[in-house]
């Protein structure tokens, strides 16, 4: 299935997140591509809000994972700095098809390593505008169709 939500500022960004952090299931993935300063750790910021997670959440650049808690557990990853070998051998992957929400910074790197996501592709569309394309095939993630920002 597919949703696009359009949002006109930073904060609509993190409200689209914590509309749907308050909705996720454990076991779900969310991917996210989209550039340099697109909106991908502030939307994960609302994300952890929705998920009643009460930490500051920042980017895990350089950790390529933090781990959050909240109503389930959040990991946070930011693959930027590494690839789908590295992310398996690592084994970052069993933190995936746990008992918590990921979601992941530059999905598109790890090149399908990743099954069952919720991907977003999120484009600058204006100075503080931003699209989020949605796309899915898990029944888990289709109470985005009734989200509304
Ligand atoms: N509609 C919007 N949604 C999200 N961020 C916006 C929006 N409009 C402007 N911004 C600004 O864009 C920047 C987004 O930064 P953010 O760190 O969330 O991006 P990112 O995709 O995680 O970047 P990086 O690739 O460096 O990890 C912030 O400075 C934010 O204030
Ligand atoms: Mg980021």
């Amino acid at each position: 299935m597919k949703k696009i939500f359009n949002t006109q500022s930073e904060k609509d960004t993190v409200r689209l997140g914590k509309a749907m952090g308050g909705k996720l299931k454990k076991g779900s993935i969310i991917c996210l591509q989209g550039e340099l300063g697109s909106g991908k750790t502030h939307f994960t910021k609302g994300i952890a809000s929705g998920l009643g997670v009460e930490d500051i959440v920042s980017s895990p650049t350089f950790t390529i994972m933090n781990e959050y808690s909240g109503r389930l557990p959040l990991y946070h990853f930011d693959v930027y700095r590494i690839d789908a070998d590295e992310f398996l051998d690592i084994g970052l992957d069993e933190y995936l098809y746990g008992d918590g929400v990921s979601v992941v910074e530059w999905a598109d790197r790890l090149d399908g390593a990743v099954k069952g996501a919720l991907w977003a592709d999120i484009t600058q569309t204006g100075e503080n505008s931003r699209k989020f394309a949605f796309k899915w095939d898990r029944s888990a993630y289709d109470f985005l169709n009734e989200v509304k920002i």
